[in-house]
């Protein structure tokens, strides 16, 4: 983790990107462009496979998606798929966007504000269709509802889920609207910044919690033989592991002080 003072947010930008040159091919900075790019490609190749098996679990094992009372099991499929491309894909390359496009002035580093502010807003957005479907398909259970909030896996999930919204809330009134002056903004950073992975930590426990507890409920009987749908289930969860494992050592890994 990058324990920053947060002279970021104060520290006016210079234009003098190209004179940034890194010290040696493997030093660990944003500003060598070639180490960094190449690490955050890679990190995108296990989100992309667990969005197209999340998808391809939802659609082939379990029969597709609906919305609403009439069909709340394939409505719930909406639940894991939203939270996977949102809560996990888009929040870890949203959480990155002053990394891979590093702020070069501060016009940009306004831009990449709005950029990061509108990607979490947009995960906001599918979070809450998400926990939607799991509440319906909990609600219009038949014969008889389910109840809701009993498991590990809710409480940890509702806990991201609302660490995630004041965190968001925070954001917009600290860093894009004036409500804080530069001194204020400068010393919430790092709280921002913490908050930022310890929750991403939270969401990606959470989604590990609901693939097994899934795979627990549907009883599959091959749960010991390792194949078939079990086995995909935990691929899955790998994959989820290797692309918040890529995505948390660039954010605490990788420098952004400009070289001297
Ligand atoms: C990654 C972010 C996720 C968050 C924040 C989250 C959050 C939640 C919450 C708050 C509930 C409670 C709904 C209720 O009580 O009616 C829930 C239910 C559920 N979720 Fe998730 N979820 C996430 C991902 C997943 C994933 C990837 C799966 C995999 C299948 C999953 C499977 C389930 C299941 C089976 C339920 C119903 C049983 C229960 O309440 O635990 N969730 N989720
Ligand atoms: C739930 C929503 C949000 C999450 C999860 C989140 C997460 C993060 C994370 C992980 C970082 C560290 C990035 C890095 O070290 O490179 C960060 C930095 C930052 N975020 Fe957010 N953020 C959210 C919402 C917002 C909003 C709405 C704003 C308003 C503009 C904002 C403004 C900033 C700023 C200014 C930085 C510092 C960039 C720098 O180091 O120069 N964030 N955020």
């Amino acid at each position: 983790m990058e324990y920053c003072t947060g002279r970021e947010e104060l520290i006016v930008e210079d234009d003098n990107y190209e004179d940034m040159t890194p010290h040696n091919a493997f030093e660990l900075s944003i500003h060598n462009r070639k180490l960094f790019l190449t690490f955050f490609t890679v990190t995108q190749v296990p989100g992309i496979i667990a969005i197209i098996l999340m998808l391809v679990w939802t659609i082939h094992y379990r029969g597709g998606f609906s919305w609403g009372e009439t069909d709340p099991g394939h409505a719930f499929n909406w639940h894991p798929l939203l939270m996977t491309i949102g809560m996990i894909y888009l929040y870890g390359n949203g959480a990155l966007i002053y990394r891979v496009l590093p702020p070069l002035n501060p016009e940009v580093k306004k831009k990449l504000k709005i950029l990061h502010a509108i990607t979490m807003g947009v995960v906001f957005v599918l979070m809450v269709v998400a926990l939607q479907a799991a509440f319906d398909s909990h609600n219009y259970a038949k014969p008889t509802a389910i109840p809701n909030m009993y498991t590990l896996h809710s409480w940890v999930g509702l806990t991201a889920a609302i660490l995630f919204a004041a965190q968001w809330l925070s954001g917009l009134l600290v860093f894009l609207f004036p409500v804080a002056g530069p001194s204020l903004r400068a010393r919430l950073l790092p709280f921002h910044q913490y908050y930022g992975s310890a929750i991403f930590a939270l969401v990606i426990a959470s989604a590990l919690l609901g693939l097994l507890e899934k795979a627990l409920f549907l009883g599959i009987p091959s749960y010991k033989e390792k194949k078939g749908e079990q086995l995909m289930m935990n691929i899955m969860g790998m994959f989820i592991i290797f692309f918040s494992c890529g995505v948390t050592f660039m954010l605490s890994k990788f420098n952004k002080e400009k070289p001297m």
